[in-house]
């Protein structure tokens, strides 16, 4: 991944990551951004109350990150609903198998190969079409795991921070006395509040570091090859760098100075759409609203609140934020035109595949009930697979899905893996010798 890239691997991969945050790309996203959250705003305002993280912080930073990738219009929901259950990097609370068929990132990566493939073969005038045939800065073509790999990073990286940052930055502005007041009267502040809470509360907690050589830190001796835990909350606490740490402060000099997006040559490429995601949509709730509070029923009176942070070493952040909203008086909360999702959706519904019933076999074998790795190590398995379909035991996209089922792959390439050729390998499949 590229976080934990060094020197020109990082450098080229990085190249990548900035062609999608070029002043147009950003102005173009922003107005999704405006749109979007509009949309979003109205709605919970309307309603009366919200609760923020899973109903408009998390869908709202996945279609972003879809839309600055260029994710196609029609394919967005199916991410939303992806990664609407997910759990936040760090999870502690079980183990997520990252080669797991229905870990959110292999869905994903499956669509976003195909986007990939068929962009290099097929080349329009899309975002897509751009990243996937960019070249690195020494004139190399990237392979095009790397682009898949780089698209899933991204939404890795910018989903649950960016969410987490709203829920974060909306606790402070309920619950500091005399704050959300403040910044109606005067919204040019929330860019500071917004810095303020990611020095105090920024979503992302730590990283790591490997010493590639022998190397200090202050005082203490840290041998090349040591693994190192830094931990960004305390830095930003640090009484030897901020006066008065702990406390809240909108005029605090220097209030960009913190390290909630890292430093250096892996810093946040996300942060300036961080700070927009969140400054848009704190303005519109902001706007809309005469009051905000929590839903005392559920998080308790101020001063004695119950919240629930999210069980993750990595990600600071709440799992729900339950809000009363009362809307401000003569503001017209009609919807301000045709839904930004909506549309999307209406584009082309993708088909359907229906599920195709499973071949009893003496092998045990079949597309919909075994994985693609032990297919892919059994010879006459194998041998069944490269008849029916040339090449794709070969085929490196098929390497990020071998824990998939050839069923669960039909879903990306509908075409290529059509049912009657997958009732076909599952009648040879049946035939096969048990193992
Ligand atoms: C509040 C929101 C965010 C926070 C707190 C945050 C935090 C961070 C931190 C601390 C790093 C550095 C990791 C390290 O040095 O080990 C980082 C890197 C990165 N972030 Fe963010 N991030 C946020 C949002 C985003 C968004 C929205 C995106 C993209 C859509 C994004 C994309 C990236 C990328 C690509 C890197 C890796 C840069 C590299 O290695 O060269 N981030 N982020």
């Amino acid at each position: 991944m590229l976080v934990n890239l060094d020197d020109n691997p990082h450098l080229q991969l990085r190249s990548l990551v900035n062609r999608l945050f070029t002043p147009s790309r950003l102005k173009a996203n922003e107005e999704f951004i405006q749109a979007f959250s509009d949309e979003l705003v109205r709605e919970a305002v309307a309603n009366g109350s919200v609760e923020l993280v899973r109903t408009i912080a998390t869908p709202f930073v996945t279609l972003v990150i879809a839309d600055l990738l260029g994710i196609p219009a029609e394919d967005r929901q199916k991410f939303m609903d992806i990664i609407q259950d997910a759990p936040p990097p760090g999870n502690l609370d079980g183990e997520l198998d990252l080669n797991a068929e229905d870990h959110p990132f292999m869905i994903m990566g499956g669509y976003f190969a195909q986007y990939v493939a068929d962009r290099r073969a097929n080349p329009r005038e899309d975002i897509l079409s751009e990243l996937a045939n960019a070249l690195y800065p020494d004139g190399t073509l990237p392979d095009e795991m790397a682009i898949v790999k780089l698209g899933m990073f991204m939404f890795g990286a910018g989903q649950d921070t960016s969410a987490k940052l709203l829920g974060n930055a909306m606790r402070y502005i309920v619950d500091q006395p005399g704050l959300q007041d403040k910044l109606r009267a005067d919204p040019k502040l929330i860019p500071a509040l917004i810095e303020e809470v990611l020095r105090l509360e920024g979503s992302t907690k730590q990283t790591a570091r490997l010493a590639r050589r022998d190397t200090k830190i202050g005082d203490i001796p840290v041998p090349a090859g040591t693994k190192i835990m830094l931990s960004i909350a305390a830095a930003n606490r640090d009484p030897a760098r901020w006066e008065d740490p702990q406390a809240f402060k909108l005029d605090r000099p220097k209030i960009r100075e913190h390290v909630a997006f890292g430093r250096s040559a892996h810093t946040c490429a996300g942060a300036p759409l961080a700070r927009v995601e969140v400054r848009v949509i704190l303005e519109k709730l902001l706007k809309y609203t005469s009051d905000i509070d929590l839903d005392a029923e559920i998080h308790g009176p101020r001063g004695a609140r119950k919240l629930n942070f999210e069980p993750s070493f990595i990600i600071r952040g709440l799992a729900e934020l339950h809000l009363k909203l009362t809307p401000a008086a003569g503001i017209d909360l009609s919807p301000s035109g045709s839904s930004v999702i909506q549309k999307s959706a209406a584009v082309s519904p993708s088909p359907e595949v229906p599920a195709a019933p499973v071949s009893a076999s003496a092998s045990g074998y079949s597309t919909a009930g075994t994985k693609l790795a032990v297919l892919l190590g059994n010879p006459g398995a194998k041998a069944v697979l490269d008849q029916h379909f040339p090449g794709i035991t070969s085929d490196k996209r098929i390497g990020m899905a071998k824990s998939m089922t050839l069923r669960a792959i039909q879903k990306f390439a509908p075409g290529q893996f059509t049912n009657e050729a997958l009732d076909a390998v599952d009648r040879d499949l049946a035939v096969l010798p048990a193992d």
